[in-house]
């Protein structure tokens, strides 16, 4: 099949690389010049494990092409996909600026019936926008060519975004007519061959389901966080709550680990939009402006604590940070925690090194760059020579294992700050850290 997908970021890559893998003929659009040159030059502008590998071999084999011709694009294809970012607007409400200009351009371009996709994450209500937007263009353009809209929310996590768009656990599409349903139909098909993953539903629905499911998940963090920080001063375990309610199979382990605040480009906006939504149609949402509440509290958790330790004047301090991104197995730092730790503690006096594997690009030329006190290296050993204490942001696969020994050696003294809650702090204690976490009374 042939398909545009308009947006060549997280997710407009990753789907598009993932269609060409199935054989289909994928034309990736971007408006970002550079970013597409980069893309022609075999540059991959993301990190996303299995992903370059993906694009590089469809690229190679002719199935998966990019440009900056959206027209071109579009004209060819029969099904577009819409994968351009939905920001956050000043009002909280998910900024609708990009996908409406793609729609416009849709309208402008298209030449034969078309299936149109809002894979981006929208409010309730986008694709009726969306429709009515081509339909404008089509009418200044004097031509009646068919059209369908549909809603088919993404899934995918950063870090895993391959293997979740091979092996989804669901493909939602909002729709409202059979037609184009089978079209989304038969393009998904090759992607749930052990089962059908495929929900249906109408359009309003589809764009909800992905809006309750980031909420949902941000709700499981932000309560654990909430009881973390209960724990703390009752003198109270918090990973030990954690496994205690995780093992009931009503509850499960997941999305309950306690730590110092989600970020990433889906859960801060999206449960602000959502909450945004539930006030433009006269509902008052409580758990939802809770959820950011709690949120943006427990980003400062960690640097309180180093405060608590350090006093409020940390001129002449030196603090190592190991992990920047958001998260693990991305370099995706988008209201990473990491960011408010570290401003935190700058604008008090304290000068940061930085290690994260993958992200370090990220801070040095975009979301730290105006911070001079931070400095980066290249090992997570490092920035740990002569810092005043360690503190743990990121919980990457290679600070699991850490060699202890090394890390107290290299520290001035041996204070360690765990936004992650990742060691057992009685085992910290006795190969002799000072050791903090959250949730955990010390
Ligand atoms: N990142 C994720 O993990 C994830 C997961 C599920 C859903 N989503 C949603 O998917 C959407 C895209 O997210 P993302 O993280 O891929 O965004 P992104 O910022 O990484 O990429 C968006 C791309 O769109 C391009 N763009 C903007 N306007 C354009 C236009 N008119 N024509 C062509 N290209 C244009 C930008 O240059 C950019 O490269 C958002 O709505 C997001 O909420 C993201």
């Amino acid at each position: 099949m042939k398909i545009s997908v308009i947006g060549t970021g997280y997710v407009g890559l990753v789907s598009g690389a993932c269609f060409a893998q199935m054989g289909n003929s994928i034309t990736c659009v971007d408006i970002d010049e550079k970013k597409i040159a980069s893309l022609e030059e075999g540059i991959i502008p993301i990190y996303e494990p299995g992903l370059e590998e993906m694009v590089l071999e469809n690229y190679k084999s002719g199935t998966l092409a990019f440009t900056t011709d959206a027209k071109t694009a579009i004209a060819n294809s029969r099904i577009c996909f819409i994968a351009v970012g939905t920001p956050m607007g000043e009002d909280g409400s998910a900024d609708l600026q990009y996908v409406l200009a793609v729609a416009k351009t849709i309208g402008e371009s298209m030449e034969d019936y078309l299936v149109v996709v809002d894979k981006s994450t929208v409010p309730v209500g986008t694709a009726d926008k969306v429709r009515d937007t081509i339909q404008a263009a089509l009418d200044t353009r004097g031509v009646d060519i068919e059209f369908d809209v549909v809603s088919n929310p993404e899934f995918l996590k950063e870090g895993a975004a391959i293997q979740d768009f091979m092996r989804p656990d669901r493909v939602v599409i909002g729709a409202d007519n059979q037609k184009a349903l089978d079209i989304m139909h038969d393009l998904y098909a090759p992607f749930m061959k052990t089962r059908d993953r495929f929900i249906a539903m109408d359009i309003k629905s589809a764009e909800m389901t992905k809006y309750t499911a980031n909420a949902m998940l941000a709700t499981k963090i932000s309560f654990m966080n909430e009881i973390s920080n209960i724990c703390e001063r009752v003198g109270a375990d918090v990973n030990q709550v954690r496994n205690g309610i995780g093992s009931d199979s009503r509850i499960g382990y997941s999305f309950i680990y306690p730590g110092c605040g989600y970020g990433g480009s889906c859960f801060p906006k999206d449960v602000q939009a959502l909450a945004k939504t539930a006030k433009d149609y006269g509902y008052e949402p409580k758990i939802l402006d809770a959820v950011e509440a709690v949120n943006y509290a427990q980003k400062k958790v960690i640097s309180t604590k180093v405060i608590n330790h350090f006093g409020t004047d940390l001129k002449g301090k030196t603090f190592a940070v190991w992990g920047l991104a958001f998260k693990p197995e991305t370099d995706d730092m988008r209201e990473a925690s990491a960011i408010t730790i570290i401003n935190e503690l700058t604008a008090l006096g304290a000068e940061i090194v930085a290690y994260d594997p993958k992200a370090r690009h990220e801070a040095e030329n975009h979301y730290l760059k105006d911070n001079d006190n931070v400095r980066y290296e290249d090992s997570k050993y490092d920035v740990l020579k002569n810092a005043d204490a360690l503190i743990l942001v990121t919980e990457w696969q290679e600070f699991r294992s850490p060699d202890f020994d090394e890390v107290k050696k290299l520290l001035k003294s041996p204070i360690f700050f765990d936004g992650r809650n990742q060691f057992d702090k009685k085992r910290m204690n006795e190969i002799g850290f000072e050791y903090y976490q959250v949730g955990v009374n010390v």
